[in-house]
């Protein structure tokens, strides 16, 4: 086949067919497409003029709800004022404004800030500061990196190494060296249904432990984790989890880094899940929420202590990294606009409010046909279906088109069906949504 770039004649225009899309299945979609037009508050508008109920903020990242005024005006004044302007050696106000702000909400000590532009780079970046550091403080030695089972840190060849799901890695062995696991935490046969965080699990934390006496502390710079494994299918921390997993990097001068994605920004109740579940990383890695998704941006909060051992030494640039789009102007006004409206509206909490109703209603699905297990918190939860005689994901696939045909958009991952609605949700919507997907696992074979 060979390229025709310039005349291309008998190109229709406006068909699916040049949009490559990501993480999709292209031609099931193009054969039956699921299209999206405009979005208000807790509903999108599909081409078809239904209104779909949002049951995932877009995709993990509207926590306000949608078409939030705020937002769209401070982002339009100021494209208009400062469309763009570079942060390499030179600097414009809002990134400093915007990490200020970002240092008051977050965890104790995590008060410096480096922008990128999604998820993947934050991972990306924060494992390069991890690296970086290492070496600024005589400890060069430490160069791998431990990362989890069902972990996902985005498409770059640093998050797709430390990250855990095998489909994102097997088609790109070229991957980073010196890359170690821990075993994932879900464990169906000891937690299925229950409710808040697992009981059992704990001790897959001390498998750090049995990593460290394999390779030793001082070869080993850090350990990435998601406080929640969202993508995998909302993935909860055992009881002590996390702390276990705290002592062990503090114990041994591993760094501990949480990738906040999915969970930054109120999913589970706090700004942070570090703050929920009173665990302070070393770094921290966030995005989506951080804009409610208008605007492309990604943050990592590092600790001071961290970010004090680069400000060290002769003048000069302290860290070779960064993009071009860094503290974007109109990313930063569209993040200042969106922590006003959580803060002004009280948002985080609501989720800690509304945990409860939540967890009752999603739970309330457990005698449905094919469901294994019900995992809930904050406004975070999953209902995961055994696989039926086709394979692993059909089912799953099947209730994710019969929720859009019902008005209803989940994600589904495998077999589970993810959901995190926008935090604006009332218990209706919440009761409408669980309705719906009731339906929707009942017809599915
Ligand atoms: C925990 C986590 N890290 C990183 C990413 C990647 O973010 P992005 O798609 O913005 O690159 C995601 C996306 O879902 C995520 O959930």
């Amino acid at each position: 086949m060979t390229l025709e770039s310039s005349a291309q004649p008998n190109r229709k225009t406006n068909t699916l067919d040049d949009f490559w899309m990501p993480f999709t299945a292209n031609r099931q979609f193009k054969a039956k497409p699921r299209l999206l037009e405009s979005a208000e508050g807790m509903y999108y508008t599909a081409d078809d003029g239904r209104k779909i109920l949002d049951g995932t903020a877009g995709l993990w990242c509207c926590n306000a709800g949608h078409g939030r005024r705020e937002i769209t005006e401070a982002v339009s004044q100021q494209i208009a004022k400062l469309d763009f302007a570079p942060t390499f050696q030179m600097g414009h106000p809002l990134p400093f404004e915007l990490a200020t702000r970002l240092a008051e909400i977050a965890p104790p000590g995590l008060n410096k800030l480096f922008f990128t532009n999604s998820g993947s780079e934050s991972a990306d970046t924060a494992l390069k500061i991890a690296l970086a550091y290492q070496r600024a403080i005589g400890q060069g030695t430490r160069t791998r990196l431990i990362g989890r089972e069902l972990g996902y840190h985005g498409v770059g060849f640093g998050g797709i190494s430390v990250g855990g799901m095998v489909n994102n890695r097997k088609a790109f062995p070229l991957q980073l060296p010196g890359v170690d696991h821990l075993p994932h935490t879900l464990d169906i046969q000891r937690n299925a249904f229950n409710k808040g965080l697992p009981e059992f699990g704990i001790e897959k934390a001390d498998e750090l432990e049995r990593l460290v006496s394999l390779h030793g502390a001082e070869n080993i710079a850090a350990v990435m984790v998601e406080p929640m494994a969202g993508s995998a299918g909302v993935v909860l921390p055992p009881v002590g989890y996390l702390q276990r997993l705290r002592e062990i990097t503090r114990k041994h001068g591993i760094l501990l880094i949480f990738d906040e994605v999915i969970t930054g920004f109120g999913r589970v109740g706090k700004a942070f899940a570090a703050q929920r579940w009173g665990v302070t990383p070393d770094i921290m890695t966030c995005a989506k929420g951080l804009t409610n998704g208008a605007i492309p941006m990604g943050a990592v909060f590092v600790d001071e202590n961290i970010h004090q051992a680069f400000m060290q030494g002769p003048d000069g640039i302290e860290l070779f990294h960064g993009y071009t789009y860094s503290g974007h102007p109109v990313a930063c006004a569209a993040a200042l606009a969106t922590l006003n409206i959580y803060t002004r509206d009280k948002l985080f909490e609501r989720a800690i409010e509304l945990e409860g109703y939540w967890q009752d209603a999603l739970h309330s699905l457990q005698d449905l046909p094919n469901v294994i297990d019900i995992r809930a918190i904050g406004l975070v939860g999953a209902v995961q279906l055994a696989p039926n005689q086709q394979g692993v994901g059909k089912r799953g696939y099947q209730v994710f088109e019969q929720c859009f045909q019902n008005d209803l958009m989940v994600r589904v991952t495998g077999d589970t069906i993810a959901m995190s609605p926008p935090l604006i949700v009332e218990k209706p919507q919440i009761d409408t949504l669980v309705e719906k997907l009731a339906d929707s696992i009942r017809q599915a074979q």
